[in-house]
């Protein structure tokens, strides 16, 4: 019971913080933070990998046993975030992992220009790869006043 009223109060202190983005707030947060043709990769597909990734929802966590992602880009804690409970981590962006759960994605944005910039680029995201390479996406910034 203890083990669970814990567990009610960290959902709802993580909840604080948490934020899920309309598709328009993102699809403006990411234009503004220079995200747009970053690396050759449009706003829309900036969008459509954060969709498929999180459902634009900062604190989206999964955990993949050895590794985990964590944030509205899901970011992965062998590569590039450091959760201090990853073997071997490499930990390229040198931030905590928690610190991509919370509202503010400025870091988030930081982190995913430093994947991105590596030779894989976007291919470096499952889900993009899957859902949004070589696709129509621009429906994820239709309608959107940027
Ligand atoms: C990350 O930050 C959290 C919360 O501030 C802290 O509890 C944790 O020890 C930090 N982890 C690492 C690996 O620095
Ligand atoms: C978001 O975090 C960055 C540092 O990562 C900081 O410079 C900025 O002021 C924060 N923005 C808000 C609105 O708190």
């Amino acid at each position: 019971m203890k083990a669970f009223l814990s567990l009610i109060l960290l959902a709802l202190c993580v909840g604080i913080k948490a934020k899920v983005f309309t598709k328009c707030e993102l699809a403006s947060t990411l234009k503004k933070a220079g995200m747009d043709g970053y690396n050759g990769y449009s706003l829309a597909n900036w969008m459509c990998l954060s969709y498929y990734e999180s459902k634009y929802t900062t604190n989206a966590l999964y955990d993949n046993g050895w590794s985990r992602d964590y944030g509205i880009f899901q970011i992965n804690s062998y590569w590039w975030c450091n959760d201090g409970k990853t073997s071997g981590a490499v930990s390229a962006c040198s931030i905590n992992c928690s610190s991509l759960m919370d509202d503010n994605i400025s870091d988030d944005i930081t982190c995913a220009k430093r994947v991105v910039r590596d030779p894989n680029g976007m291919g470096a995201w499952v889900a993009w790869n899957n859902y949004c390479k070589n696709k129509d996406v621009s429906s994820f910034v239709s309608g959107c006043a940027l």
